[in-house]
């Protein structure tokens, strides 16, 4: 499939889907307490997204069964929600996405619950950081992987290990839409950026090795070394100029 060019009524659909998903992670980045189970916090995820009129696109989507992802710790991305309790010093990855009038957005957050250690609160940093520091390289006629090189340069001063087997990816009309969007160096320069294309960004970052397995439930990710692991990611716009954070308010 090639690279989708999102004419301007749909640019539009993606800011309204992205919007939303906004105001549903900041609503839940409130709520999130010691205590909850990772399933309560699905199922406030997933009546929020409802309550805008939208549909949780990760429900289903290649059978996961849950509207979010909820990673705690050593999880990278993808932990399914069930009973494990959130407990104060942990990190939470939570992971949303939503269909609005066909158009999807998918955007991550890392949270810590209560006090957590300088070294985990810097990886939470870099991890956001990182984010930041490859859409400084989304600019029409930058090529896709300067965003690649870019965070891979910046999380590597820290030692940390960069997740090789999950990238960002385009999005649109599918959650998961051409190109592939690696966080590390690539040999090449990859497609040139247009505007019109709409990117999900998502630097996924372990304290440790970069290492990661999936537990038997197929879906969970986790880092092999048991360390803890962030997520951060936005959906963006490649426009003329700058690019737009389409899943920040
Ligand atoms: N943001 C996640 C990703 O791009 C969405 C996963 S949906 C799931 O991989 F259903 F696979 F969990
Ligand atoms: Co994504």
């Amino acid at each position: 499939m090639a690279i989708t060019i999102k004419s301007e009524r749909e640019i539009q659909l993606m800011r309204e889907s992205c919007k939303i998903l906004a105001k549903v992670h900041d609503e839940l980045g409130k709520q999130i307490k010691p205590g909850m189970t990772t399933m309560d916090i699905n199922r406030i995820g997933d009546d929020l997204i409802r309550s805008f009129g939208c549909v949780p696109n990760f429900l289903d989507y290649n059978g996961y069964p849950a509207s979010i992802c909820v990673s705690v710790n050593e999880e990278v991305v993808h932990g399914i929600p069930g009973k494990r309790v959130i407990n104060e010093g942990d990190i939470v990855s939570l992971d949303a996405g939503l269909i609005y009038k066909g158009y999807h957005s998918d955007a991550a957050r890392t949270y810590a619950v209560g006090q957590v250690s300088k070294e985990v609160q810097q990886l939470m940093d870099v991890t956001k950081q990182a984010f930041f520091e490859g859409i400084k390289m989304a600019k029409a006629g930058n090529h896709l992987f300067d965003i690649s090189n870019a965070i891979d340069d910046y999380v590597s001063q820290f030692g940390y290990g960069i997740v090789r087997e999950l990238v960002g990816h385009g999005i649109g009309t599918h959650l998961h839409e051409d190109p592939q969007i690696p966080n590390f160096r690539q040999a090449r320069r990859g497609p040139k950026l247009m505007p019109g294309m709409t990117l999900a960004i998502e630097p996924m970052i372990n304290m440790g090795r970069a290492d990661v397995e999936w537990l038997d439930d197929d879906w969970t990710v986790v880092a092999e070394d048991g360390l803890p692991s962030a997520h951060y990611e936005n959906t963006i716009l490649i426009t003329d100029g700058e690019p737009e954070i389409l899943t920040l308010l």
